[in-house]
């Protein structure tokens, strides 16, 4: 209980201090050889202009409202970027690719100043961390987000609606921005903004395998029945997918590619019908590619389940990625890890290498 208080009161103030330098750097005079654009007002030419298509509209009048919205826009596949991170070094091994939105600012500060941290934590390995985000509502004020991509060159932005049907928009759009600015990275981890990666257990399982081979790993989905309940987020009438099961797919909570998978992805994805849900949407493509997914224990992407207890650090010593996190479970979390007098009575990373 004192522990938890304890915590609390230290993450209250790490987020105090964070707001404090936000104020300082504001207040510095603005201009300099570095200054761009003010991307918050981006200029109307700037903005994709793509058309609903009546006709399907028209024709899905039966369907919920999102699903009929889907369809009505799913034929605009080009949106123009709002902000852009520098491309990736030579020497990138891993990028980590994490979808979060204009509003989860506390989110990608916890994930920077945790697991996304450069250093000793990955082991002199060259990680990249770059944010995918659309456009959403007035929240919050979008000069915030332009100081974060001035201040830590990690958000990349495009110019569609933030929605959970338009995931599929987002990568397709990562595709294209890493096959134009980061094609060397050995391998890429696609994971929500919600997840706490154990970047030196990545590392660690990654040494076996060669980035030039085709590689999807995660938690995997498999013979997963299409949800025909309307009332349910994930509904999929049988108009939009007819077949009695979802091909294989790693949860989108969290998976990691390689090289060789990323780019015959890539190609894959500019050629298919975006589907809704963007997690089984890889699956499809990966079938066509013929890559099975391959499941690991070590990726939680339905967070820890009782009888294990989310907070020992030793669980979490022999993961590789856990889902659904607080900012303030993150950074307790990366307290417990990264804590050297720490001991554990097992090792539980050899008993979760199980792969299967
Ligand atoms: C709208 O969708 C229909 C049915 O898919 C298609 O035949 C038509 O060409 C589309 N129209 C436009 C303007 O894209
Ligand atoms: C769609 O329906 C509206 C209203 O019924 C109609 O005015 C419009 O012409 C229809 N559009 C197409 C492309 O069928
Ligand atoms: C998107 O851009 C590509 C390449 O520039 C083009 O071939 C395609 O027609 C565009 N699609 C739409 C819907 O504008
Ligand atoms: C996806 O984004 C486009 C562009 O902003 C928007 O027109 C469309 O309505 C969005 N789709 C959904 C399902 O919200």
């Amino acid at each position: 209980m004192f522990r938890r208080l304890g915590w609390l009161v230290l993450y209250s103030l790490a987020v105090l201090l964070l707001s404090c330098l936000l104020f300082l750097k504001e207040a510095k005079p603005a201009g300099g050889p570095t200054a761009r654009q003010p991307y918050w007002a981006p200029p109307g030419p700037r903005r994709s202009h793509c058309p609903p298509n009546h006709t399907v509209a028209n024709a899905s009048l039966s369907l919920p409202g999102r699903h009929r919205l889907f369809l009505t826009y799913r034929h605009c596949r080009n949106f123009s970027v709002l902000l852009e991170p520098s491309g990736c070094a030579k020497d990138t091994f891993l990028l980590l690719a994490i979808k979060s939105q204009p509003g989860h600012v506390e989110r990608r500060a916890a994930i920077r100043s945790t697991w996304g941290r450069a250093g000793e934590w990955a082991r002199g390995r060259q990680l990249k961390l770059v944010f995918l985000l659309g456009v959403a509502g007035p929240v919050p004020p979008a000069q915030l987000l332009a100081y974060e991509s001035r201040e830590f060159d990690d958000i990349l932005q495009w110019d569609f609606a933030e929605d959970f049907f338009n995931l599929t928009l987002k990568e397709l759009h990562l595709q294209r921005w890493v096959a134009a600015a980061c094609p060397q990275a050995h391998f890429m981890l696609k994971g929500d903004d919600d997840v706490f990666v154990h970047v030196p257990n990545v590392l660690e399982f990654l040494d076996g395998w060669d980035p030039a081979q085709d590689l999807l790993v995660g938690d995997v989905i498999r013979q997963a029945l299409p949800n025909r309940n309307t009332k349910v987020k994930y509904f999929i009438p049988p108009s939009m997918y007819r077949a009695r099961h979802y091909p294989p797919y790693a949860g989108g909570g969290g998976y990691v590619m390689s090289r060789a998978t990323v780019q015959r992805l890539h190609a894959a994805v500019e050629q298919a019908e975006l589907f809704p849900i963007d997690d089984v949407f890889v699956g499809m493509c990966l079938r066509k590619l013929g890559v099975s997914p391959m499941h690991h224990a070590g990726f939680k992407t339905f967070g820890i389940r009782r009888p294990l207890d989310p907070l020992d650090p030793c669980l979490y010593k022999g993961l590789l990625l856990v889902h659904r996190l607080s900012p303030l479970e993150m950074w307790t979390m990366w307290a417990l890890v990264t804590d050297e007098e720490l001991k554990c009575a097992a090792a539980p990373l050899s008993q979760l290498r199980g792969v299967g």
